[in-house]
């Protein structure tokens, strides 16, 4: 296991190029499954949640192959409908292979992906919607067994206590493209990574309409096309370099994906008066030093144009920059909190009250050891550690290599002193 040593009081200075959008490119590999023609997917990055999805593909007989950088080729000719469980348990996005494998062999048998440390993550939306398509669903051993003799469209409300859902509409979607007649999905996530997925499902001949709103309408087709996509940029890794440059006082310039997908957070960062340019022709976000006149803000995650969950995390520290009281809610996963305890260890002054994070502002972090739990609480550790006096130890750190691509090299382009070594060394 690697641990990485950080090296605090750093500005940063330079660009970044972001990569493809990890939450993209997962259903997209899955759609592979939907027809024996080769498929082509640009931009994907190099994740370990990208091997284990590339894996888990292969064990379902998909031919898949690495043929330029980040460019991947992938034939689903003859393939199978069981998913071991070794893959799957590491993965929760393994669920998306659930709804092509439906849509086209009418069967799959997945393990239950089971807990997850930023809460309890159910799929209960995912098998009501293909009930409603026209599936059987039973569990045993551990095991949901989907089967349908004949699927048929209909109409499926996928709002849950928490809102839509994202790998739920992933799936839905890619059902109903092979299914007969028409589906209307209300509810639907609106997410920029699902609108991606659909654009992708016309290139290969679905029928979609509505795409960007909360209610699709799938037309489902005989067979589907191949496909030569490019995934788009990754939001949540360009809004996590967003808030680097300004908790470091830094200067940073953010190219390679596209600005509107961040509006929440652009929202906010203009509430709090940071200095920031945005460029919507060129794709282009340039963050000045302004660290000292940011003003505190109050925020709640929401599904999409909502605040992202998936930056939470990385918010709490520049919460922790400003003085005054500033307050993060957590509307999507109320526990997702692992991280407060062990930003606390750098000396931070965080009261958590219920799904509610007080951030008391500019009192100094010192470095210490700290512990990652799972991707964004990962990279929110990295980010104290970057405005901390001395060094941090960032351990478990093969949680950040789920979901940021060559991130420490990124960090260190833009200054930073960053070294991994093992854990016992
Ligand atoms: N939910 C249900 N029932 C379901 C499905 C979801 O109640 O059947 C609830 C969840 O418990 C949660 C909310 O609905 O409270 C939203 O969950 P969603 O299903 O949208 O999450 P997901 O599809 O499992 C994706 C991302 C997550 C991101 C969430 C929310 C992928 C592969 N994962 O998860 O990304 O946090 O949407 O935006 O797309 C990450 O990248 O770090 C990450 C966790």
């Amino acid at each position: 296991m690697e641990k990485v040593c950080i090296q605090g009081d750093v500005q940063l200075k330079g660009t970044v190029s972001i990569s493809g959008a990890k939450n993209a490119c997962l259903p997209m590999l899955a759609a592979s499954l939907l027809t024996d023609e080769h498929c082509i997917l640009r931009n994907v990055p190099q994740l370990r949640d990208v091997n284990f999805f590339i894996q888990l593909l292969q064990t379902l007989g998909v031919h898949v192959e690495n043929i330029a950088p980040n460019t991947w080729k992938l034939q689903a000719t003859h393939i199978t409908h069981e998913a071991s469980y070794d893959l799957v348990r590491q993965m929760r996005a393994s669920v998306c292979i659930m709804g092509p494998l439906v849509g086209r062999l009418h069967k799959v048998s997945l393990p239950l992906p089971g807990g997850c440390v930023i809460g309890n993550r159910p799929i209960d939306l995912h098998l009501y919607g293909l009930q409603k398509l026209g599936c059987n669903v039973s569990m045993s051993q551990g095991i949901i067994h989907i089967t349908a003799d004949k699927l048929c469209g209909h109409s499926i409300f996928l709002g849950g206590p928490f809102g839509s859902t994202v790998t739920g509409t992933a799936n839905l979607v890619m059902a109903a493209v092979l299914t007969p007649g028409t589906t209307v999905i209300e509810s639907a996530a609106c997410e920029p990574e699902v609108t991606d997925l659909c654009r992708l499902l016309q290139q290969m001949g679905a029928e979609i309409e509505g795409i960007g709103s909360p209610r699709l309408t799938i037309h489902g087709q005989n067979q589907l096309h191949g496909f030569d996509y490019t995934v788009i940029g990754d939001r949540i890794e360009a809004g996590t370099f967003l808030i680097a440059g300004l908790i470091t006082n830094g200067h940073i310039r953010l190219e390679h994906f596209d600005p509107r997908h961040l509006g929440a957070l652009l929202h906010v960062l203009e509430e709090v008066q940071a200095d920031i340019k945005v460029d919507y022709e060129s794709h282009t976000i340039e963050a000045f030093p302004c660290l000292e006149r940011l003003k505190p803000f109050n925020i709640t995650t929401l599904p999409y144009p909502g605040f992202p969950t998936d930056l939470q995390a990385q918010m709490c520290v520049l919460g922790l920059c400003i003085p005054g009281l500033s307050l993060i809610t957590e509307r999507i996963y109320p526990q997702r909190f692992m991280h407060i305890a062990e930003l606390q260890r750098l000396g931070a002054k965080i009261i958590l009250e219920g799904s509610t994070a007080i951030l008391q502002g500019a009192h100094p972090l010192s470095g210490a050891d700290v512990m990652a739990s799972d991707l964004r609480a990962s990279a929110a550790l990295y980010l104290a550690g970057l405005i901390a006096q001395g060094e941090t130890f960032v351990h478990r750190v093969y949680h950040l290599d789920r979901g940021y691509e060559n991130f420490d090299q990124k960090l260190r382009n833009l200054g930073a002193q960053i070294q991994r070594s093992q854990e016992n060394s």
